[in-house]
C-alpha cells in the first residue's frame, strides 16, 4: 500500500507569505503533497517525467477547451504545427526593431532619481504595448491593462462567477478583433489576420478556435512577461556585479534572463490529470488525480542545481524549466525572450545604474503568480 501523502495548504497565509521558501522546504521533505485542489509535484525529476508523459498526465483538466493548452495527443501536434511558425526566428527578427522602439520610448519616458515601480511602470506597459503591436491590436492597450488588473484579482479570489465574467470580457476584446478582419473589410498584415485565414486539415478555423488560440497568446502571457520583467529588474538592482557585466557585454542577456527567471520563476504551476494509476516515489496516485507541476519549485531543486540561488546561466541552461518541457513546452518562448532581452537591453543602455529605491520596499506576488508585485527602483 502506498504511504499517506503529506498535506499542505497552498493558499494559506503562511504559504502565500513565503512561496519560494515553502516550496524549498516541501521539496526537501517530500516529493509530493496534497491539498483539496490536487497533488503538487515539487521535484525536478518528477515534474520533467510528468510533463513528458502526456498520455498518463493528460492536459484535459477542465471542460473548457483551450487550444493548444488543454489538447492531448495526437490532436495536439496538429495545433502546434499550425501555431509554432508564428514564433519562428525569422519572424522574431522582423519584430525585434519594433519592440526595441517600444522599449526605448518607454525607458526614455521614465524619470531618473525618482522612485518608480518596475512592475507597473515597465513590466505591464511593455507587455501590453509589445503584444498589441505584434498582434495588430493597437488602440486596445488601456482595455487590456484594465483587464489584466481585473484578471489578476479575480483569479486570486477563486470566485468562479468573477473568473467567468473576466474570461467573457476577454473573449469580447478578442472577438472584436476577429470580427474586424472577417466582416469589417480590415485585413492588416498581422498575425491576427493570418490566423483568421489559417486552415487545419484543409478547413478554416472557426471563431471559437481562433479566439481560444488568441486568448492563450494574450491572456496568460501578458501577465507572465510583465511579471518576468519585475523579476529581471529586481535581480539587476540587487546584483550590481551582474548588472555591470551585462552593461559591458549585453550579448549575454538571453541566458542571463533565463537564469534570473529560473531562480525566481514567475510562472508557478500547470495542471494535469492522471489517466491511470501513477507512481511518484513511494506514492501511488489513482486515475483522475489532479496534479500540479510546480515549475518554480523544480527550477530550484538542489539535486539538479545545487544552491538554488547560485547564478550560473550556462551551466543551468539545459535543466531550466521556465518555459516548461515536453509537448506543451511554451511556443511563445522566442517572443517572450526577445521582449525581455530587448527591454533589459534598453534599460541598461539608457541608464548608468538601476538600484532598489531607498524609500520603499519590494513586495512579493502570490499564487497563482510568482515573482514580485512591486519592485520600487530608481534609475540613474
Ligand atoms: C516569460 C514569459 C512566459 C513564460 C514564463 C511562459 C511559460 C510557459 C510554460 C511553463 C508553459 C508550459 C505549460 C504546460 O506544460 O502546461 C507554457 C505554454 C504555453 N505558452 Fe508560454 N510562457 C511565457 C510567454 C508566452 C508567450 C509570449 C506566449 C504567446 C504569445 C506563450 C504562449 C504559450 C502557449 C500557447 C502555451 C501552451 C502550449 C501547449 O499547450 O502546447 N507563452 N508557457
Amino acid at each position: 500500500m502506498s504511504p499517506h501523502i503529506p498535506s499542505w495548504e497552498p493558499l494559506s497565509e503562511a504559504v502565500l507569505s513565503d512561496q519560494l521558501g515553502t516550496y524549498d522546504r516541501m521539496r526537501s521533505a517530500c516529493p509530493v503533497a496534497a491539498s483539496p485542489r490536487g497533488v503538487t509535484l515539487f521535484r525536478h525529476a518528477d515534474v520533467v517525467a510528468a510533463a513528458n508523459d502526456p498520455v498518463r498526465f493528460s492536459s484535459v483538466t477542465t471542460l473548457r477547451r483551450s487550444i493548444p493548452n488543454s489538447i492531448d495527443p495526437p490532436e495536439h501536434a496538429r495545433w502546434r504545427a499550425l501555431i509554432d511558425p508564428f514564433f519562428s526566428a525569422e519572424r522574431m527578427a522582423v519584430l525585434q526593431p519594433r519592440v526595441r522602439a517600444i522599449a526605448d520610448a518607454l525607458v526614455a519616458g521614465l524619470p531618473r532619481h525618482t522612485t518608480i515601480d518596475a512592475v507597473a511602470e515597465i513590466g505591464r506597459p511593455l507587455a501590453v504595448r509589445a503584444q498589441t503591436d505584434w498582434l495588430g491590436w493597437q488602440g486596445t492597450e488601456d482595455r487590456l491593462l484594465a483587464w489584466m488588473a481585473e484578471n489578476h484579482d479575480a483569479t486570486r479570489s477563486g470566485d468562479r462567477e468573477r473568473t467567468g465574467a473576466v474570461a467573457a470580457a476577454f473573449d469580447e476584446i478578442v472577438g472584436a478583433q476577429v470580427e474586424r478582419r472577417r466582416f469589417g473589410g480590415a485585413e492588416p498584415d498581422d498575425p491576427t489576420t493570418e490566423l483568421v485565414s489559417a486552415h487545419l486539415d484543409g478547413r478554416p478555423l472557426d471563431d471559437a478556435e481562433i479566439v481560444s488560440i488568441l486568448r492563450n497568446w494574450t491572456a496568460g502571457d501578458l501577465g507572465s512577461v510583465a511579471a518576468a520583467l519585475g523579476v529581471i529588474v529586481h535581480f539587476l538592482a540587487t546584483h550590481p556585479e551582474v548588472q555591470q557585466e551585462l552593461r559591458s557585454d549585453p550579448s549575454g542577456l538571453a541566458p542571463a534572463v533565463d537564469e534570473m527567471l529560473r531562480i525566481d520563476d514567475p510562472f508557478l504551476v500547470n495542471r494535469r490529470v492522471t489517466t491511470e494509476t501513477v507512481r511518484i516515489g513511494d506514492h501511488e496516485l489513482p486515475a483522475g488525480t489532479r496534479v500540479y507541476l510546480n515549475w518554480a519549485s523544480a527550477n530550484r531543486d538542489e539535486a539538479v542545481f545545487g544552491d538554488p540561488a547560485a547564478y550560473r546561466p550556462e551551466e543551468h541552461a539545459p535543466h531550466n524549466l521556465v518555459y516548461g518541457t515536453g509537448i506543451h513546452v511554451c511556443p511563445g518562448r522566442p517572443l517572450a525572450t526577445m521582449e525581455l532581452v530587448v527591454t533589459a537591453g534598453s534599460l541598461l543602455a539608457a541608464t548608468s545604474g538601476i538600484e532598489l529605491a531607498p524609500d520603499a520596499t519590494p513586495a512579493r506576488e502570490t499564487y497563482p503568480v510568482g515573482g514580485w508585485r512591486h519592485v520600487p527602483i530608481q534609475l540613474r
